[in-house]
């Protein structure tokens, strides 16, 4: 899921994350290595 114009992205944990840039990509599938972000190892996932 992209974001546009963003300050901070709360996880579902509550922790903050700063935005840095214009446009993140935030992880929707539960599997990034660098969550809250997304690192498209949804690529990876078998569509069912
Ligand atoms: S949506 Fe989870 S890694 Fe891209």
């Amino acid at each position: 899921m992209l974001i546009r114009g963003a300050a901070t992205v709360q996880d579902e944990d509550g922790v903050v994350h700063p935005v840095e840039r214009p446009v993140v990509a935030v992880c929707r599938c539960g599997k990034s290595s660098r969550l809250p972000w997304c690192d498209s190892t949804h690529k990876l996932i078998p569509r069912g």
